[in-house]
């Protein structure tokens, strides 16, 4: 899996979506994030379809959606992504969120879908540890992602070094809190030292953390800016000031209340 995409949460279906993904995977994307939910999968496969760009060096993610759990309807959602994106397979499916009750039948359909080849992996979204252990235990196939909010204001510490240990992988949604980290004096500071913007600092953070990361954009201009991050190295020092901005704020829902 690429280590950094495009997200494309509250990205409009239709051409709005088309051409995000278009412009992302000609500037150099190769993974792009979507979700049954986002109610834009339409448009992200005919982004792909048009970019010319062969499918099997695009990574697709998609996502079961809360109202959709449970072992049938899982599988059943399922089928209805795929047909949206116009795709034979998914290259990673995520549960979305834990629901409670739910989310362990709703991994086994994914663990079928895995075992029958119609999803490439499998994984997770907005997963506590205490999620993670109790899936650890019913699962036969691990999680190979967890994908949850994660950015200089939300580290999470503990999980991290969790699926570390785990060998799950983590991914970042929200990486630039929404837009609302692009003023945080400490990110421009840095940012200043390099010639890089805030959200080029917070993405190359990322990375140099190990974490996946997936910036939204819809401007051509911003999408081309986030992916410009392969070109500089944050010192160590850099890296321990931006972990020291770390507030355990979400922009999102926690998933214990969600
Ligand atoms: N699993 C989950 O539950 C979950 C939840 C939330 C998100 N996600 C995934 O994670 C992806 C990213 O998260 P997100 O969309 O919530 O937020 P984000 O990527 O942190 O921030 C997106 C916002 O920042 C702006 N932006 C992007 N690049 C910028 C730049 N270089 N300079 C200034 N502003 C910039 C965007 O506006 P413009 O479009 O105008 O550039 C948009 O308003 C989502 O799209 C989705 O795929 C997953």
């Amino acid at each position: 899996m690429p280590g950094f995409g495009l997200g494309v949460y509250k990205v409009d279906e239709g051409d709005t979506v088309i051409r995000a993904v278009r412009t992302a995977i000609e500037v150099g994307y190769r993974s792009i994030d979507t979700a049954s939910f986002y109610n834009n999968e339409r448009g992200v496969g005919q982004g792909v379809r048009e970019s010319g760009i062969p499918r099997e060096e695009i990574f697709i993610t998609s996502k079961v959606w809360n109202d959709e759990q449970g072992y049938e309807s899982t599988l059943r959602a399922f089928e209805q992504s795929i047909e949206k994106l116009g795709l034979d397979y998914l290259d990673l499916y995520l549960v979305h969120w834990p629901v409670s009750g739910k989310y362990i039948e709703t991994y086994l359909a994914l663990e079928k879908l895995y075992k029958e080849g119609r999803v490439r992996a499998i994984g997770v979204s907005n997963f506590h540890v205490h999620h993670l252990e109790s899936l650890l235990k019913d699962c036969s196939v691990k999680p190979v992602i967890n994908q949850v909010e994660y950015h200089p204001h939300l580290t999470q510490k503990e999980l991290k070094n969790y699926c570390e240990r785990e060998n799950i992988q983590l991914e970042s949604w929200s990486p630039l809190k929404r837009g609302k980290l692009l003023t945080e004096p400490t990110l421009i500071e840095v940012g200043q030292k390099y010639g890089k913007s805030p959200a080029q600092v917070i993405l190359r953070w990322n990375i140099q953390h190990n974490v996946i990361t997936i910036p939204k954009s819809t401007s051509a201009e911003r999408i081309k800016e986030n992916a410009t991050i392969f070109d500089f190295v944050l010192s160590d020092e850099d890296m321990k000031k931006i972990d020291g901005l770390n507030i355990n704020d979400r922009s999102g829902s926690n998933p214990d209340d969600f």
